[in-house]
């Protein structure tokens, strides 16, 4: 770690009360960035901010709450955000989660979608115009390696009948969502100095997956005796949010540190464009055109 990599650079971090954004909110304040903590409770976001200040002695460290499921909660945030703040250096999406039964957020989309891709996709958007005045900055998608074994289903967005045994299936397809929105994101922001990159963590130890009861609950907490701990798991974020060395590199997928290739569907143009344009509309960034797709997509 190096002290001061980070100084004078505002980094804001969803996901930050536990796990891999815990500790990779953990890492950035010691090396001196002003960080800013999203959460949902805010007795836990409160906490997260106290432990982040015991072990960095960090006192640049701010907290935003919001349901990020929610789409008037991320568009009141960013207002927040952008009230406080007249830059962002880097943003780092990880907030997810995965859920055995099929449950609806706020807005009435299916949650694993809603959570785990347009809270990525639109804070993102809303807060481009800044990440590009404060070029070069860096966003930072926290995807997995279990978009390898989910295609979109398009004719089921919202995963009424493809939903997966545990969740699974609608999981891998929100992380398969990550990848493809991280491509096309880097595509749209060449030349603007403002990166994207996605990663894989690794199979990590943290809470992920045990909100479930059951079956699910028990896969998770055995799985996770053998993870990674959430240190090593946010080890890829910290160094793409951070290092010399990935100055200038764009649209990638990373594990460990290095790009890899992603599954041959997260390639795909025509998946990228449907499902940028469908976001769109779904978050309300664009007025909803009467394509086929869109009203597919309201009509589940
Ligand atoms: N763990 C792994 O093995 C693994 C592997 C591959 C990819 N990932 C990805 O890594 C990312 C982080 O996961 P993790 O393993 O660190 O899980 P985690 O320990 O469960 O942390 C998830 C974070 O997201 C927050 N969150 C969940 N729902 C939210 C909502 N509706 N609104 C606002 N915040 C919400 C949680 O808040 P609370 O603290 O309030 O619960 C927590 O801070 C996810 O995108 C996940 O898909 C994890």
């Amino acid at each position: 770690m190096a002290k001061d990599l980070m100084r004078d650079k505002v980094v804001l971090v969803t996901g930050a009360t536990d796990g891999i954004g815990k500790a990779a909110a953990l890492e950035l304040a010691r090396m001196g960035a002003h960080v800013v903590v999203v959460g949902r409770s805010r007795p836990k976001t409160e906490a997260t901010l106290s432990e982040i200040y015991k072990k960095s002695g960090s006192t640049a460290l701010d907290m935003l709450l919001a349901d990020l499921a929610s789409i008037n909660d991320v568009r009141r945030i960013v207002g927040e955000f952008q009230e406080r703040y007249h830059r962002l250096d880097v943003l780092l999406n990880n907030a997810g989660g995965i859920f055995a039964q099929r449950q609806l957020s706020v807005d009435g989309y299916e949650m694993t979608f809603a959570l785990n891709h347009l809270s990525y996709f639109l804070p993102t958007n809303l807060l481009l115009g800044l990440l590009k005045a404060s070029a070069p900055s860096r966003i930072i998608n926290v995807a997995s390696d279990v978009h390898r074994f989910s295609p979109i289903n398009f004719n089921d967005l919202q995963n009424e009948t493809s939903y997966g045994i545990g969740g699974f299936r609608a999981y891998g397809q929100s992380k398969l969502m990550n990848v493809m929105f991280t491509y096309e994101l880097a595509r749209r922001l060449e030349g603007t100095g403002v990166t994207a990159n996605a990663l894989h963590p690794g199979s990590v130890s943290t809470s992920l997956g045990k909100n479930n009861k059951g079956v699910v609950k028990f896969f998770f907490r055995a799985l996770h005796r053998f993870a990674a701990s959430p240190e090593e798991g946010a080890e890829t974020a910290v160094y793409l949010a951070s290092s010399p060395s990935v100055e200038g590199i764009t649209g990638k997928y990373w594990d460990r540190c290095k790009t890899i290739i992603s599954s041959s569907d997260s390639y795909d143009e025509n998946a990228i464009q449907q499902l940028w344009e469908i976001s769109e509309q779904l978050t309300g960034l664009a007025t909803p055109q009467q394509t086929p797709e869109y009203q597919s997509v309201m009509m589940q």
